[in-house]
């Protein structure tokens, strides 16, 4: 019998976030042309609808997550669910109801990974977003509340809680933290097209 056959390989979350880059690189273009004009629109319509989605996916998916991971991962990693109350509260955006994506269901690890895979990941995008916005603001003295794009950009490694996760899972853990992240991508398209009506 050969060694594998003995010994679990343990998941390299490295591996892990290939294949799941792979598995939502058309959910994260799609959900990339909602806000593509955020930057250079003159309303601010689109950074608003931006900041209500993020509100309501982060509200309903941070609290979901914690009981799932153990709590040491849990206190070192920043949340951003007040950063965006703050911002929504000073653009005076009201906040979206959003039913939970896994009504029903218990957070297990594996779907927190998946989770947190899309939540902490989206930082990356925040880094290209905060700059020209900060800009714009300075340039035109308007009044655009950067809380969470701030912290959210903040330096230092953005998938620390999600590899530390993924090095608790097995291989027959892959199908459902890939399927949850494409959830998650799912829940945040389906906010933003909510997120842009009637503010
Ligand atoms: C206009 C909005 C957005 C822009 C411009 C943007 C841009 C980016 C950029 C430049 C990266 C880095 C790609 C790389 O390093 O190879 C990235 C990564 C990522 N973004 Fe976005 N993003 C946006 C919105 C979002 C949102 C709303 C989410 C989540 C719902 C999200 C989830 C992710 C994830 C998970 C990654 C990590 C990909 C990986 O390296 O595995 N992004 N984004």
């Amino acid at each position: 019998m050969h060694h594998s056959d003995l010994v679990k390989t343990p998941l390299q979350p490295a591996d892990l976030r290939g294949l799941l880059r792979e598995a939502t690189t058309a959910a994260h273009d799609a959900l990339d042309r909602h806000f593509e004009t955020m930057i250079d629109e003159p309303a601010l319509a689109t950074y608003r609808a931006f900041l209500r989605m993020n509100h309501a996916c982060h509200a309903a998916l941070e609290a979901w997550i914690v009981p799932a991971i153990p709590a040491d991962i849990a206190a070192d990693r920043p949340v951003f669910t007040d950063a965006l109350a703050a911002d929504l509260a000073a653009m005076e955006i009201p906040a979206l109801p959003a039913p939970h994506p896994f009504e029903g269901e218990t957070a297990d690890l594996a779907a927190a990974a998946g989770i947190l895979y899309v939540l902490d990941g989206s930082r990356l995008g925040a880094r290209v977003l905060v700059r020209p916005l900060a800009a714009r603001r300075a340039a035109r003295e308007e009044a655009i509340a950067l809380t969470y794009l701030t912290a959210a950009a903040a330096p230092g490694p953005v998938f620390a809680a999600f590899n530390a996760v993924s090095a608790r899972l097995e291989d027959d853990d892959v199908a459902r933290v890939l399927d949850t992240a494409r959830k998650t991508f799912d829940y945040f398209g389906s906010t933003a097209a909510r997120a842009a009506t009637a503010i």
